[in-house]
């Protein structure tokens, strides 16, 4: 049995297998309607979402199987005090495979040793988002034609942004990769993702505080959301949270098949007006989020 808790628990052999049979659900849906038929998803979400609660739920669908789960704790026991072991046990008793998002770092790791189904980790705090880098990596694929040979700015909120966290991770597997780290001082990329991941492996970065300053040079633009919830006081984040705001005027410095990329949600730093623009991949990626899910579901469960 087999959970994906990080990015790094997928080789790259089997990536590639992923991200070819979710090709090949964007190619023959049809075909792949009745493959999880009689399989049920949990989805326990102890943290609010839009795009990762809907697309694990949209692929059980589409696959032919059926979904239960709470999108907020508090509609279950865990009100009355059940800890997070308990309710994956009990959980897994019911159904076949568990995604579950949780506020604290290390929360659905935890939950994996004594999880009796395969269980994904939906998002853990500031900490890792493995499905939303798969969702990351295939659409890069499907912009670039390959996940290498590329300059890739992370701007934003580095510092708390787990999306950001996985994609680095992932991402210094391929060859050839530069990262471009734009944030304000205070939302730098932690340390430790410095020490182990770009010292260790000799991974060329540059970190910069203007936008301007480095969207010429970038093949990927992937954007972020100061995130509120993660601040411990209101006035840091009244004054980061504009921080960055990606508009026509500075895409006009941007190489002409640059991609833009975000997690969503978004809240100020990609103005609407770019949303016609040819390089903005995001919505595309949100569907591409469905089609790797449904990908990883198969694999998990062992019906490809
Ligand atoms: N990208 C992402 O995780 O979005 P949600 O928080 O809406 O699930």
């Amino acid at each position: 049995m087999k959970h994906l808790i990080d990015p790094m628990d997928f080789s790259l052999k089997e990536l590639e297998d992923l991200f070819e049979l979710a090709e090949d659900i964007i190619e023959n849906e049809d075909d792949f309607r009745h493959a999880c038929d009689h399989k049920i998803l949990s989805t326990l979400f102890y943290e609010p979402s839009t795009r990762t609660r809907f697309s694990f739920e949209a692929a059980m669908l589409r696959l032919g199987g059926q979904v239960i789960g709470f999108s907020e704790a508090s509609s279950s026991s865990v009100m009355k005090g059940e800890s997070i072991l308990d309710t994956i046990r009990t959980v897994g008793s019911y159904v076949d495979i568990i995604a579950l998002r949780h506020s604290k770092e290390g929360g659905p790791k935890f939950a994996s040793q004594y999880s009796p189904v395969p269980l994904i980790n939906a998002g853990d705090g500031g900490h890792q988002h493995p499905t939303q880098t798969l969702t990351d990596l295939l659409t890069i694929r499907q912009a670039k034609g390959q996940i290498s040979d590329l300059t890739v700015g992370l701007c934003g909120d580095l510092k708390f942004g787990r999306t950001v966290h996985s994609l680095i991770k992932a991402m210094s597997r391929y060859e050839n990769i530069n990262f471009v780290l734009i944030s304000p001082q205070e939302l730098q990329i932690p340390e430790y993702i410095k020490m182990e991941i770009f010292n260790k492996k000799s991974i060329p970065f540059a970190e910069v505080e203007r936008l301007e300053d480095a969207v010429e040079r970038l093949d990927i633009l992937y954007m972020t959301r100061v995130q509120k919830e993660r601040f411990f006081n209101e006035e840091d984040y009244i004054r980061l949270k504009d921080s960055y705001i990606l508009n026509k005027d500075k895409l006009k410095l941007a190489k002409k098949d640059l991609s833009i990329l975000h997690p969503l949600p978004r809240v100020s730093e990609i103005s609407y007006e770019v949303d016609d623009d040819s390089r903005a991949w995001y919505f595309r990626q949100v569907k591409y989020g469905m089609y790797i899910r449904m990908a990883l579901i198969m694999k998990l469960l062992g019906v490809m």
